[in-house]
């Protein structure tokens, strides 16, 4: 049995007055795709960032290799990174770098290598996203799909055990989004890497996922592999995928009462002047 290379035991994490996790326990075993699916807001990014060392839980541990990340030292945090690459949600290329220097730069920051060791490790991954003729070019002069094609190549660049795809499909038109999921199947495939996929596209993530979580209201509310999504008869698993506005997972997010609030909004500018 493959061992886990991500572990969220009871995790509690908030910011401010809200709860984002209450008790998010999961597993993400070594060499798999993983999705984790949720509505909007239900703390995707927050939980990659949690595994990055970025944020740290309130009560709980995430362990990923084996290690607490919360316990790491900032050496140990910078050499488990190195190891996890990420794909973000905005594609966050360096605006002011060309394509080669964008996918060159974590080989830069991460090893002692040859510039010219360098330059051959950058054109194999833009070669593997199909761009090694665009390595001059700037960001601005790229599509949508080309963007996220070298953000992929910059978070092969180190080759890592681990990586993570924020929406990866968010925003991209149905033939830039076939590339990407080819993409992300074919690294799976070829360099044995894990994969985390946090979306709400269900279609196209379920299918290239082994396992699939389903989290909302801070919590797992549903898990299996591809199959289960369309069997689950729970409300609120069906909830999720069929898009219903109104079930168990509320579509507003918590809030002061409205009218009081506007109440005293209101009064606050003046518009109400019982005196
Ligand atoms: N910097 C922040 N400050 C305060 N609240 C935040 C911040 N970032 C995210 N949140 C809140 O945390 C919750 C989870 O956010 P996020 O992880 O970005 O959700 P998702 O990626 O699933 O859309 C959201 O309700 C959001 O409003
Ligand atoms: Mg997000």
């Amino acid at each position: 049995m493959a061992e886990d290379l991500v572990r969220f035991e009871n995790v509690v994490y908030r910011r401010g007055r809200k709860t984002i996790f209450d008790g998010l326990s999961l597993r993400i075993k070594k060499g798999q795709t993983v999705a984790i699916l949720g509505p909007s807001g239900s703390g995707k990014t927050t939980l990659l960032k949690l595994i990055g060392g970025q944020l740290r839980p309130e009560k709980g541990s995430v362990i990923v290799n084996g290690k607490d990340v919360a316990a790491l030292s900032r050496e140990e945090l910078f050499e488990l990174r190195r190891d996890m690459g990420m794909l973000f949600q905005s594609g966050a290329l360096f605006t002011d770098l060309t394509v080669f220097e964008n996918v060159a730069f974590p080989l830069n920051v991460h090893t002692d290598l040859s510039a010219d060791l360098i330059r051959d490790l950058v054109l194999i991954k833009l070669q593997a996203v199909g761009l090694r003729g665009a390595s001059t070019l700037y960001p601005s002069e790229l599509s949508g799909g080309m963007l996220r094609r070298v953000a992929l190549a910059r978070a092969m660049a180190l080759d890592p055990g681990l990586i993570m795809y924020d929406e990866p499909f968010t925003g991209l038109d149905p033939i830039a989004m076939g590339v990407i999921v080819e993409l992300i199947r074919r690294v799976a495939e070829v360099y044995k890497t894990t994969g985390i996929i946090v979306s709400h596209d269900i279609e196209e993530t379920a299918n290239i996922s082994d396992y699939i979580y389903i989290i909302s209201d801070g919590r797992v509310i549903g898990e299996g592999e591809r199959g289960f999504l369309r069997e689950d008869q729970s409300p609120r698993i069906r909830q999720f995928m069929d898009g219903l506005p109104d079930g168990p997972v509320p579509f507003h997010y918590p809030a002061t009462d409205y009218a009081e609030e506007m109440l005293t909004e209101n009064q606050k500018v003046g518009w109400f002047n019982f005196d």
